[in-house]
């Protein structure tokens, strides 16, 4: 059993969790016109940490699994097929994109003038990092070879 997998795997949900809540927190502030208060920048703080966790253990087994080892031998086989290619690149690639957007939008709404502006800010970068990150989980209903389960056999 890989323990780094079966957390990243969990993790997830921690990540869809926190991300889920802090864009609906952002959303309904912003129609309601609310203040920015400590809730939020709780939310918004949980979502970046289950993000960095996550990166953190995505990098290990990036690094220590075989997908490294296939870029390296060479990226035109990578890229030939759709199970290499999601892992090595697209998965990969996209949550440090979704990630770097989590940071940026938490460092915006911090820097913003006003409570509007933070809501406004933490909903369309964390909006954007959220769609991101479903769309990049390898769900179990993805093509064969991409198929990960719900959640980790043990
Ligand atoms: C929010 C960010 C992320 C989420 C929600 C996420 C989610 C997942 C899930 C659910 C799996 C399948 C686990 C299983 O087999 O049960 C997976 C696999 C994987 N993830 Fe991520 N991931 C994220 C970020 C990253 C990042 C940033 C990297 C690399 C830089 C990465 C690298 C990998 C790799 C290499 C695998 C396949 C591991 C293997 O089977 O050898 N992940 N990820």
């Amino acid at each position: 059993m890989n323990h780094t997998l079966v957390t990243h795997s969990i993790l997830r949900w921690a990540v869809l969790l926190f991300g889920v809540l802090a864009v609906l927190a952002a959303l309904s502030a912003t129609f309601s016109k609310r203040p920015y208060r400590n809730s939020d920048n709780k939310l918004s703080l949980f979502f970046m940490i289950a993000c960095d966790l996550q990166l953190l253990l995505g990098l290990v087994l990036y690094f220590t699994g075989m997908w490294f080892e296939k870029v390296k031998a060479g990226m035109g086989a990578v890229m030939k097929d759709p199970s290499e290619r999601f892992f090595a690149v697209e998965h990969a690639l996209m949550m440090i994109i979704a990630w770097l957007l989590v940071h940026i939008g938490r460092s915006m709404a911090k820097r913003a003038d006003t409570d509007a502006q933070k809501h406004k800010r933490t909903l369309i970068y964390f909006g954007i990092a959220l769609v991101i990150i479903l769309a990049m989980i390898p769900w179990p209903f993805r093509a064969p070879g991409i198929a990960r389960p719900w959640f980790p056999q043990f």
